[in-house]
């Protein structure tokens, strides 16, 4: 599903027209890497056709240029609740600032990514086009808001993108194909659109007995692939649905497993069964989904759910329930797979940090994943990923995979800067990367680890490894918050509050920062803690604080992959 589309484009002054300008700019805001993949790509693509292309991301983009820029592309994901991503901040609040200059002679165009899935679908995408506009742009190509597929909107966009600024001509229009974020930085020929079929070379748990968690570490082999990867980067994989959950899912529709379906629009066809398991999406719900499925069965109940007045209901629906939820919850007897299969969305990949060097481990990729099981409305609920990994996938079997390139979570490029990483959970998985690739490369910075899991005996994770490390030198410190081995719950900014005084040393040494792991509370509350120490400890007000942060955000010293 392309998404939804902001009003017609605003009229073009005739003097800009007529004398089209050949320079453009292109700024990219991206959290997890497609969006400056694809910022990238439309500045080549501009390049080769003669243009004059000053791209950038809007972490580094300076904003005192804005005025002189005559045509503007704006390329641009969201965050969970409709936040911009870490590194457009800046830019984001400049632009809604006073201190925004009015943009007469700008002509722009917006290009969105998100998740249907959300209920904030590409919302900083549509905060700027609306505020260029207020500031007196002119929308030389409609926004297009991009669902997790993205290579098919984002391809148009840049088709209407490219006629509107003058070089529509037929035969470059045909130029424009898939847009490959995974191509773009690798010589393999894998990538998003074309994965590579990894072999599981090894799948433990690594929380021990009597744990509530199940954390795989999961080694798979990229030999034969070329595909190449830093640390900080992610790995996408292509899971398949439960089998549990598609049969429940075609005996509730009364549908013939063997029956073919299409499963492209070219036309392609495979069995039902198959289709379910492998290409689409039937764990996860959508607005536009539904207003479909509402429009094809006249469901009253799912009418009224989606009326005036039940937003939160629908929001609390949306949240938690899956396709065959939906089935039940509104007796949705009577549709065929004919009719509802080519309205579900594409299974799309699930990115995990990467958790292996690849310096010291040659031709494989280490992931850690959480394995994610609870019960709902009676019915066991799964991971479609995580569960796949814990029990279908075993060694020698193997799964499609991609590297996904992340420029938002990389090393310092001096390897003696120290690293000061923050990691609870399987948040600590990149920074298995980060000190096996410094313990490889010899380098020399200081490195400092916060981690904290459930309880110290079971739910360790890698813990021969960092002791190994520590011991070494490679690791040269790590303090641990195991927040269930007592009465009193101590999480990890708690011991980053106990030793501020050093981690306000560190950063006055150059140190830099990063934080992976849960978004919501973990990233949100250590983000809080370190604007305490540095009012603590820089004797800083409030607003200092954040803006000692926010500055280590522009010079990339601090860091965040958070989901
Ligand atoms: P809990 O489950 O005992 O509350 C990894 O999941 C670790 O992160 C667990 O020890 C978990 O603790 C902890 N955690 C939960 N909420 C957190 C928060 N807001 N900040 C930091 N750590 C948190």
């Amino acid at each position: 599903v392309a998404g939804d589309t902001a009003p017609a484009a605003s009229a073009i002054p005739v003097s800009q027209s007529s004398t089209q300008s050949k320079s453009v700019t292109v700024v990219f805001g991206s959290q997890t890497g497609n969006s400056d993949a694809l910022g990238k790509k439309v500045a080549k693509k501009l390049e080769a056709q003669g243009f004059e292309v000053t791209v950038s991301s809007m972490g580094s983009y300076k904003t005192g240029n804005l005025k002189k820029v005559e045509n503007l592309l704006i390329v641009v994901s969201t965050q969970g609740e409709g936040e911009p991503p870490d590194n457009a901040i800046p830019f984001y609040e400049f632009l809604f600032s006073k201190r925004a200059p009015q943009l007469p002679n700008l002509r722009y165009s917006v290009l969105g990514l998100g998740d249907t899935s959300y209920e904030f679908f590409c919302q900083t995408g549509k905060d700027f086009d609306k505020r260029l506009e207020e500031l007196g742009g002119h929308r030389i190509a409609d926004r297009v808001d991009c669902d997790v597929d993205f290579d098919e909107a984002a391809g148009e966009w840049i088709e209407k993108v490219l006629l509107a600024l003058g070089q529509g001509q037929a035969d470059l229009l045909s130029e424009v194909k898939a847009i490959d974020s995974g191509a773009l930085a690798s010589e393999s020929e894998f990538s998003r659109t074309n994965p590579f079929q990894a072999e599981v070379l090894q799948n433990l748990n690594l929380n021990g007995r009597g744990s509530q968690r199940e954390t795989r570490h999961v080694e798979l082999s990229l030999e034969g692939s070329n595909l190449h990867y830093q640390p900080g980067d992610s790995l996408g994989i292509y899971p398949e649905n439960h089998p549990r959950l598609v049969d429940e899912l075609i005996e509730a529709l009364g549908w013939n497993a063997q029956e073919l379906v299409p499963v492209s629009k070219s036309g392609d066809q495979q069995l039902l069964r198959n289709a379910l398991l492998r290409h689409f999406e039937i764990t996860v719900l959508t607005k536009p989904l539904l207003a479909q499925i509402t429009e094809l069965t006249g469901s009253p109940s799912l009418a009224i759910l989606q009326s005036a007045g039940h937003e939160q209901e629908l929001r609390d629906y949306l949240a938690d329930r899956d396709l065959l939820d939906l089935v039940v919850d509104h007796s949705l007897i009577g549709v065929t797979a004919q009719q509802l299969v080519p309205l579900l969305r594409k299974i799309p990949a699930r990115l995990y940090s990467i958790a292996s060097s690849l310096q010291s481990n040659p031709d494989e990729v280490h992931i850690t994943v959480r394995t994610v099981r609870y019960d709902l409305q009676g019915r066991d609920r799964y991971g479609v990923c995580s569960v796949q990994l814990a029990e279908r996938l075993e060694s020698g079997e193997s799964i499609p995979v991609y590297i996904q390139h992340n420029p938002n979570f990389k090393l310092p490029e001096d390897p003696n800067t120290p690293i000061i990483m923050i990691g609870p959970g399987t948040g600590v998985a990149p920074f298995r990367a980060f000190i096996g690739e410094r313990e490889e490369t010899g380098a020399q910075g200081k490195s400092w680890l916060f981690y904290g899991d459930q309880h110290f005996s079971t739910d360790f994770l890698y813990q021969t490894e960092w002791q190994h490390w520590l011991k070494e030198g490679a690791l040269t410190r790590m303090d641990v918050a195991f927040s269930r081995d007592r009465d009193q719950k101590v999480y990890v900014q708690h011991r980053m509050l106990e030793k501020a005084k050093e981690l306000y040393q560190w950063l006055q040494e150059g140190a830099a920062l990063y934080v992976c792991g849960d978004e919501k509370k973990m990233a949100h509350d250590v983000h809080a803690a370190l604007v305490t120490i540095l009012e603590q400890e820089g004797n800083l007000s409030p607003e200092a604080a954040a803006d000692y942060l926010t500055q280590l955000q522009q010079q990339k010293r601090y860091q965040r992959d958070v989901y």
